[in-house]
């Protein structure tokens, strides 16, 4: 075998809660991992030369160490010393630094596909381990999960075995948007951590502060698992979105246009520029996207995975 070629889907969270900033300068974080239809294809052909290259038609997708998939196959042939090199060829369909993972499930993909280009047999647990040290969003990918919780930095995954399918309208803005960022904007105080239910939110004199905080996650599984759509909608939580908006204030119509064209609910993804709208049905999400289609470059249907 010297070629072999994968999917590799985007992610949306359904719920990010923020509990505190960490002496490692991350953040600990609650999630609801939502595995989405809009994917990349990545192949992965055997070279004899060693060298790890990235082949993508899209600008701004990384060519070198920056890319997350160079770092995590860097490291895979290092530490068992194979001699060959790999061409990762992206085809790019999911929008880059949007809050969708792209680069993350990238990597996963390069990992679980050179795990059998190599014959490394690794397992799962091991393949987890080269995914949380490649990156935050990495590991959930390697799980064949559609929703999953995440806690630590994201990268501590917790499958839900949840079967419902979800419609959303996806609309990504064409500027990017880099998590440290939107992460550094967060008023966010230190660790020690606190209790699960004692976490940090902004008060009315923008001052943080610890204090109880609804728990987003608690309130969004049970209408998840019953498949309610407009209580999942009205459930949608994310506490980077006065980080997105506090960089980008003009984002705020978007969502207000979204949430007006009737959706169930809308919401940011992980650190934006993101914002999908929850729908009832597919045809649902047809009308709702067709009202943004003119508007904005960047408008999909997408459904669980
Ligand atoms: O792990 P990843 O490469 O996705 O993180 C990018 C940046 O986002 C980190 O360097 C950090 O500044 C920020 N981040 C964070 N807390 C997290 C995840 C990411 O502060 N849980």
């Amino acid at each position: 075998m010297s070629s072999i070629t994968l999917r590799s889907p985007a992610k949306l969270n359904l719920v990010l809660d923020v509990l505190a900033k960490r002496m490692d300068g991350f953040h600990e974080l609650r999630t609801i991992f939502e595995r989405i239809d809009l994917c990349d294809r990545i192949t992965l052909t055997s070279r004899r030369d060693g060298a790890i290259k990235v082949v993508c038609g899209h600008p701004q997708v990384p060519k070198g160490p920056k890319n997350l998939a160079v770092k995590a196959a860097k490291q895979l042939q290092a530490d068992f010393g194979i001699k060959q090199g790999v061409t990762i060829a992206i085809d790019k369909k999911i929008p880059v630094a949007a809050g969708l993972a792209g680069g993350s499930s990238n990597a996963a993909a390069v990992l679980m596909g050179l795990n059998r280009l190599w014959r490394l047999r690794l397992s799962q647990k091991q393949l987890v381990e080269y995914a949380s040290r490649a990156g935050s969003d990495v590991a959930f990918f390697i799980y064949n999960a559609s929703y999953a919780l995440g806690e630590g930095r994201g990268e501590k995954i917790r499958v839900l075995p949840i079967r419902v399918k979800l419609w959303h309208v996806l609309v990504t803005a064409k500027f990017k948007m880099y998590t440290k960022e939107v992460f550094n904007h967060l008023n966010c105080p230190m660790s020690p951590l606190p209790n699960p239910c004692t976490v940090w939110c902004r008060g009315n004199d923008n001052s943080s502060q610890l204090t109880n905080k609804k728990d987003n996650v608690n309130i969004l599984l049970p209408y998840l698992r019953k498949n309610m759509p407009q209580s999942i909608g009205s459930a949608l939580a994310n506490d980077l979105e006065s980080a997105i908006l506090s960089l980008r204030p003009d984002f705020k119509r978007l969502k207000n246009k979204l949430s007006n064209a009737g959706a169930c609910g809308v919401c940011f993804s992980g650190s934006g520029p993101s914002v999908f709208a929850l729908a009832r049905s597919k045809q649902h999400a047809g009308q709702i996207k067709a009202r943004f289609d003119r508007r904005y470059a960047q408008v999909f249907v997408v459904s669980t995975l």
